[in-house]
């Protein structure tokens, strides 16, 4: 039997949800989402980033680490695509500082459940902005002795970048706008849409 598809709220469907809460901030009643990669774009290059990562290891037991809580919906559906040994486990950090001047610095906030010694592991990411988390995550995954490690971003936004990292596996590579949806988050909001849209905060916000 066919499992019916999922069913996925649009972009204008979910805006036209939350501004029926009437938001106390008018700021938040202004907010408004472009849509910039739709869900089936999405889908489509994730199965083909499946693909590109098996043929690289096509034999080996790979282990996906997810980077909480952006990396969510990218790392379940990129799971779901690839065949072969897989295991999955998740790591949460903070930074600190606002998004637009970043102050560089990282908080480990949940640590792995299992030790990373001697595995193929694929730090799964939303999105590579500054690059100051990739880069302190790196550092804590490399003093552990994986066998090796590879980066699988879904979006890459290169312009912002200050530290010096890149992936291996780029999604879509985006201009230098702030973007929330399948996973990205504005003040945690947003998470749940299927496609990747562009924020923009109305006249009174900043961006
Ligand atoms: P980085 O350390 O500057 O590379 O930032 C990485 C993290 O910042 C991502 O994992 C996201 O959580 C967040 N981030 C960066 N750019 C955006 C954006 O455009 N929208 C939402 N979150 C973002
Ligand atoms: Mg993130």
């Amino acid at each position: 039997m066919r499992r019916a598809a999922l069913e996925c709220p649009s972009l204008e469907n979910s805006m036209a949800k939350s501004t029926r809460y009437k938001p106390k901030s008018k700021n938040k009643a202004q907010e408004s989402i472009r849509t910039l990669i739709s869900r089936e774009k999405i889908q489509r290059r994730i199965a083909e980033m499946a693909q590109e990562i098996r043929r690289d290891f096509p034999t080996e037991a790979l282990h996906l680490v997810g980077v909480l809580k952006g990396s969510v919906f990218f790392l379940t559906d990129l799971a779901r695509q690839m065949s072969g040994d897989i295991s999955l486990d998740f790591i949460a950090v903070s930074s600190y500082g606002n998004r637009t001047e970043t102050s560089g610095e990282v908080k480990l906030t949940r640590d792995l459940d299992s030790s990373i010694e001697g595995k193929t592991v694929i730090v799964v990411e939303d999105i590579l902005d500054t690059g100051m988390t990739l880069q302190y995550l790196l550092r804590v995954f490399e003093q552990r002795k994986p066998r090796r490690i590879r980066v699988a971003v879904l979006l890459d936004k290169p312009e912002r970048r200050l530290a010096k990292v890149r992936a291996d596996y780029v999604g879509f590579t985006i201009p230098n706008e702030f973007v929330v949806g399948y996973g990205l988050d504005y003040a945690e909001r947003y998470r749940n849409l299927c496609d990747v849209g562009v924020l923009s905060l109305g006249k009174k916000g900043k961006r």
